[in-house]
């Protein structure tokens, strides 16, 4: 195996032939100017999202605030456009100013944000969800 650095985020490395970019640290999760539009579907198995609290994936943060019941919703808080970083079992968090929001509809919990998550489309076909 071969790495040469080509950032300070991002490396190429030859395995067996072949050559792929591996990300070292958080590579397209800078911040402001990020958009879940930007992104493209993702998807996961049903049983990857946690009844009664959700999981970030992507650029996306999807939830099942009820058993059977999923919602997806960008990634970004809307306080200052950045990354939320946690879902538990009572909200989705974002640490970086204390802002919270609804698992159920991205709803502002807590502040300083003051407008919800932005929804995205989550589509359940069998045991398999596609967020986008
Ligand atoms: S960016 Fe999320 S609370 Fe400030």
């Amino acid at each position: 195996m071969t790495a040469a650095l080509t950032s300070r985020r991002a490396a190429l490395i030859t395995i067996g032939g072949t050559t792929v970019a591996v990300c070292l640290t958080a590579c397209g999760a800078s911040g402001s100017g990020d958009s879940a539009a930007s992104s493209g579907p993702v998807s996961i198995p049903t049983s990857d999202v946690p009844v009664g609290s959700g999981r970030i994936v992507g650029r996306y943060v999807v939830t099942q605030a009820t058993a059977g019941t999923f919602a997806a919703f960008s990634y970004l808080c809307t306080h200052q456009n950045l990354p939320v970083q946690q879902v538990t079992d009572a909200a989705i968090v974002c640490g970086r100013h204390g802002s919270t929001f609804s698992l159920a509809d991205g709803s502002v919990l807590t502040g300083p944000a003051a407008q919800p998550l932005a929804k995205a489309t989550v589509t359940v076909n069998g045991d398999t969800l596609t967020i986008g």
